[in-house]
Order: C-alpha cells, then sequence, then structure tokens
C-alpha cells in the first residue's frame, strides 16, 4: 500500500511521474503528489487530497519543469487523507523531500526528539518525522544526504521504502528499502523508480530489486550504486529482466479491469498450467516442489498463511493435500500466526500464499517460521516481490498483472497451483494413484475451456440477475466441502466491491445461529454442486425456503432437483469435485461486480481498500 514513484533522466520527470502514479493508484489511493528540482532549481511539490486525476487537475498551471523528481499515491497510515498528510514531504528547511511507503513503528519518540531541537512538524504524518531526521543529520553532521540517509535508517524501526531528493543537488535520487518494495528501472541514461514495476515496464525491461537493508544512489547519467546501509559497503548490482507486457497493464477494451481480469481467466489459468501438467494428464511439473521432494515427503505437517482471498484459497488448498498427501494442514490468518507464538517445529512445511508477494503480515508470518526451523514455500504472483525472495522455494501462480482491487485471477490462479501441488507431492507419497493423477490433471486442463463455458451461458444470465438483488442489504453464502471456501469468497467478493454487507457459512453451521437472520429480504446464495455433500445441501436449500428466504444457486448442470426448489439458478460443468471451486468462482466472480456496478461503486478501486497491504 501506498505506492512511489522516482525519476532522473532528460525528460519531463512529472509526465513519468504522473503516468506512473495511475498505474500505481491501485495502491491506494486517498491522496497523491509529486516533488520535482524545477529548471529554475526550486524545489516544487504539488499535492492533492484524492486520486490522481485531482492532482493532476491542481498541478495543471504550475510550474511542471524539471527532469528529476519522486511521487507518492497514499493509503493513509499516520494521519487523516488530507492535502497536508499528503506526499511528499519536506524537511524543515524545505530543501528535502521525501516520499514514503511504509510505516514508522517509533515515530512519537523521534519525533518529540526532534521537537526538542526546535523541529516543527506540519502533518501527522511518520514520513515528516524521517525527512525532518535526515536533515537534522545532515545539519549536526555536516554529512552527504547518503550519510544521513544511512544513519537514519538505523534509527528509524519499521517498514519502509524511501525515496529522497535535495534540492541542492538536482543530479541525485537517493533510495532505501526496509520491508516495502523498491524497484529501479535502467534505461538509456536514465532511472525510474517504483513500488513495483508497472511504472517502469512502458520505458525499460531492465530492473534492478532493491533487498531489506538496501540504500541506492541514482546519480544522473552515471552508474547505478547500492550499498547496504548498515556497513555502507558496496553491494551487488543484479540486473533482471521484465517478463511484463504493457498490453497487460491496460483495461483492453472492458469498463474496469476486474471485469478485464474475470475474463482473462481462461488464459491466465492456461498459463499458470502451461508447461506443468503433460498432455496426457500422467504428469505434473513444478521444479520448486521437486527440487525439494524429500521435505515434501517426509514432512508431517504444512501451515499455509495467507490473508483476505488468498486465505480462501488457502482453505481448498487445505482440503486437497489433506485428502491426496494425507497429510496435515493448518490455514492461519497471516496476521494472527505472527504474534501468536505459533509451534513451529523441524521438518515443518509453511507455505506464504499471497498474490501480491508483499503482504506485510504473510511476510513477517513466514521469517517467524523461517527463524524456528521451517522449510518455507512461497506461492505468488508477482514476480521478484519480496515473499518469493525471502523463500526457499515456491511456485508463481503466473496471471500477469492483477490491478482491480478484488482479487479474482490470483484466487483461481492460487487454487490451480495448489491442486497441481497435491496431486504431484500425492503421486511422490504414492497416496494418489495412476487413475486418480490422471483424470484430476486432465480436469485441470479442461478448466479454461469450462470457464469460457461459463461465460458463454452464463454471463447475461448474471447480469440480469444482478439488477433482482443490488438493493439487497444484507447476503448470506452457503457452501460445504471444498465450495465453503468459495462461499466466504464470495462474501468477500460482494462486500468488497458493492458494500452490502454478506456472511459467508458452511452451509449446515446455518442452523446453529445465523438461520435467525433468514427472512424474505435475506437473499442466500447456495453452492450446491454435485459432490459428496450434494443432498445435505439440498437441505439446507429447503430450510432456507421453509423461512421465506430468496436462493440463488450454483448448481452442476442438468441439476434438476436444486431447480425445482431454488428461485434462480446457474448451472456450471461437472468436473472433478475438487476442482469445483475454480468453477463456481466465475459467477460469485460476476454477481459481484454486476451489483457493485449496478450500484455506482468504483470497482477497480474500492473505498479505504488498497491492492498491496504493505502495512500491518
Ligand atoms: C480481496 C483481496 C484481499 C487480498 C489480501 C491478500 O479481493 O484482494 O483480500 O487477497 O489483501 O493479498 P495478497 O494475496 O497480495 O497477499
Amino acid at each position: 500500500m501506498c505506492g512511489i514513484v522516482g525519476y532522473i533522466g532528460q525528460r519531463r520527470a512529472y509526465d513519468i511521474l504522473v503516468q506512473g502514479l495511475h498505474r500505481l493508484e491501485y495502491r491506494g489511493y486517498d491522496s497523491s503528489g509529486v516533488a520535482m528540482i524545477s529548471d529554475a532549481a526550486e524545489l516544487n511539490i504539488y499535492k492533492s487530497k484524492g486520486k490522481v486525476e485531482a492532482l493532476e487537475h491542481f498541478a495543471a498551471n504550475k510550474d511542471l519543469s524539471g527532469t528529476i523528481g519522486i511521487a507518492h499515491t497514499r493509503w493513509a497510515t499516520h494521519g487523516e487523507p488530507n492535502d497536508t498528510n499528503a506526499h511528499p514531504h519536506f524537511s524543515q528547511s524545505g530543501r528535502l523531500a521525501m516520499v514514503h511507503n511504509g510505516t514508522i513503528e517509533n515515530y512519537s519518540v523521534l519525533k518529540k526528539a526532534l521537537s526538542a531541537h526546535g523541529y516543527t512538524f506540519v502533518s501527522q504524518t511518520d514520513t515528516e518525522v524521517a525527512v525532518q531526521l535526515v536533515e537534522y543529520i545532515m545539519d549536526t553532521n555536516h554529512c552527504s544526504l547518503f550519510d544521513a540517509m544511512c544513519e537514519a535508517t538505523k534509527r528509524i524501526v519499521g517498514a519502509y521504502a524511501f525515496a529522497v531528493i535535495d534540492r541542492q543537488n538536482p543530479n541525485q535520487i537517493i533510495a532505501a528499502r526496509q520491508s516495502s518494495p523498491l524497484v529501479i528501472g535502467i534505461g538509456e541514461g536514465e532511472y525510474f523508480l517504483a513500488s513495483d514495476a508497472t511504472p517502469i515496464i512502458e520505458y525499460t525491461n531492465k530492473v534492478v530489486y532493491l533487498d531489506d537493508g538496501d540504500i541506492a544512489v541514482i546519480d544522473r547519467g552515471a552508474e547505478l550504486k547500492v550499498f547496504d546501509s548498515k556497513t555502507t559497503s558496496k553491494s551487488r548490482v543484479e540486473i533482471t529482466e521484465l517478463q511484463m507486457s504493457i498490453e497487460q497493464l491496460e483495461k483492453g477494451g472492458y469498463p474496469h479491469f476486474m471485469l478485464k481480469e474475470i475474463f482473462e481467466q481462461p488464459k491466465t489459468l492456461a498459463d499458470c498450467i502451461s508447461g506443468r501438467v503433460s498432455a496426457d494428464g500422467k504428469k505434473i511439473t513444478l521444479s520448486g516442489v521437486i527440487e525439494h521432494r524429500s521435505k515434501f515427503l517426509k514432512t508431517k505437517r504444512i501451515i499455509i498463511v495467507a490473508c483476505g482471498t488468498s486465505w480462501h484459497a488457502a482453505l481448498i488448498g487445505k482440503h486437497l493435500i489433506e485428502e491426496y498427501c494425507r497429510i496435515p494442514v493448518v490455514v492461519e490468518y497471516a496476521s494472527e500466526f505472527r504474534y501468536a507464538n505459533p509451534v513451529v517445529n523441524q521438518g515443518d512445511i509453511l507455505i506464504a500464499l499471497s498474490q501480491s508477494g508483499e503482504t506485510a503480515d504473510t511476510l513477517a508470518a513466514l521469517e517467524l517460521a523461517k527463524s524456528r526451523g521451517a522449510f518455507v514455500f512461497g506461492i505468488c504472483n508477482v514476480i521478484g516481490s519480496s515473499i518469493p525472495r525471502a523463500t526457499h522455494s515456491g511456485c508463481y501462480i503466473h496471471v500477469g498483472p492483477e490491478i482491480g482491487v478484488a482479487s479474482t485471477k490470483a484466487f483461481t490462479g492460487q487454487v490451480t497451483v495448489l491442486a497441481m501441488m497435491a496431486m504431484l507431492i500425492g503421486q511422490m507419497k504414492g497416496t494418489v494413484d495412476d487413475a486418480t493423477l490422471e483424470r484430476v490433471a486432465t480436469d485441470i486442463r479442461r478448466v479454461p475451456t469450462l470457464i469460457k463455458d461459463i461465460f458463454t451461458k452464463n454471463d447475461k444470465k448474471i447480469e440480469e440477475l444482478a439488477k433482482i438483488f443490488t438493493y439487497a442489504h444484507n447476503f448470506l453464502y452457503l457452501g460445504r466441502g471444498y465450495n465453503y471456501p468459495s462461499a466466504l469468497e464470495g462474501a468477500l467478493k460482494l462486500k468488497e466491491i458493492s458494500y452490502i454487507h454478506a456472511e459467508g457459512y458452511p452451509a449446515a453451521e446455518m442452523k446453529h445461529g445465523t438461520i435467525a437472520l433468514i427472512d424474505n429480504d435475506m437473499p442466500s446464495v447456495v453452492i450446491a454442486i454435485k459432490d459428496n455433500v450434494y443432498e445435505k445441501t439440498v437441505n439446507n436449500i429447503q430450510q432456507v425456503k421453509a423461512r421465506g428466504g430468496k436462493v440463488v444457486a450454483i448448481v452442476t448442470e442438468g441439476d434438476t432437483i436444486v431447480a425445482q426448489m431454488a428461485d434462480y439458478v446457474i448451472e456450471v460443468p461437472e468436473i472433478s469435485e475438487c476442482l469445483t471451486p475454480l468453477l463456481t468462482a466465475i459467477p460469485l466472480q460476476l454477481l459481484a461486480y454486476y451489483i457493485a456496478v449496478n450500484k455506482g461503486r468504483n470497482v477497480d478501486q474500492p473505498r479505504n481498500l488498497a491492492k498491496s497491504v504493505t502495512v500491518e
């Protein structure tokens, strides 16, 4: 959360910064701002509450000159979202400007100390404290910005990606990273800096990912230098080639990224499977698992840590791994796990499941498990992000950039990887026989085509259905077995983008309390596909209907029993039970999307949310 951008080169920095802010807006959109050193050697800061568009409007008639600058789009942590708390922040003398992604835990102690030295603060942010601290160190130690940044990072406790510029030196940006991501793009005589690679890809595909503790010195026209902030010794600059394309970052004719990403799933899942499931369905190849085969064969327990939608995918992963590998699996919210003093044994495998690969809680949970001797395995989407860099091994889901704040294609990518893992580990352990492997693997290969089929048959139908339920105030989502997590995910999708209250529940649990909520105004979305608890789910539907509730049922194609009792029915094709969440997810995503659109919500950037949760 929060996105930072920087540029130094020959072009007008403002244009690159603003374009970069648009690309990073999904990380937070409470306010945005830019700082540039102008052609007249002024340090100009323009910032505005709200979206990047508001900033552009505000800056329109200002001096936008300068070929060096930094910029920020904010998800507020310290201080309410307003113009004053927007980044960049000035130092006391107005000489330095800083942008920051992260949170500084000891900021109030530092602020007190600086106040005692006569420093005053205009904002409530922790970032202003950091930039004042840097200037204080420069002034008292008579040192360079680089030396002051090294010293400041020793005194600061917390997470940060900083970028700082100095009015007195229009040829340099200093950037530092600790627990918040930073990528530097290397162009021809120019450098780009950003929280992720999306603002960089249209200019260059050569990037350097900073590691924790790195400080980068980005000098105009000179070689990029990276140092260890503690020892100030030079680090190796490792250039990586980006595999991303600019088309992946555009809406491609869709009104929203979310709809594009929903409809992309046949392609993204084909990419996710590609080269991993053999054409005859007899072999699954996941090198991250195969290379550590003995760890997976010997482990007595797998712990999966995740947040939000990824946590729902993890619950499906638990079913898959327990059913097919007979290994006990514990699924934990990363935020709970990290502070719970959890039991982690030597030989345990911890899987960190995260689309962004940057979620602070998930990263901290994996570091904790690693420090206690677990083998840590990452399942992520964003290549080169912090989690894959911190794990012993892992698998990318390869679904391409997910820009819509509500996760869709990453969820199905995660479930697909977990299904492939379960089959592979099961085969290695001998708990999956050849026939089962072939059946499930062949079905995994069918998923992209079956999802296309769901779009053809159901998209318009769901759009119509959404009109009926747009004005409901509450929803219940019910499912069992593999589709209990699907119910949780369906409810989350609706909540986050439409702001309608929704609860996901295991269908049979409903009668222990939640059933009291059911009446004519409380629609229930019930996932009632033909699985091993189908009859039980049918009973649950009857219990809802008996109390006057409206039922939208997601059923297996050709189902006639539920069709007679539910008010509305959406069919999905038949597939191996363990893969049904990949199909039931599609109507749930579409239903949430169309309801949110009908309500006039900002589907891609719902209120209060950000895509990449890099703070606690
Ligand atoms: C919901 C959503 C969030 C994320 C959660 C974890 O649609 O996107 O709940 O799933 O913030 O994010 P990652 O997967 O990046 O760790």
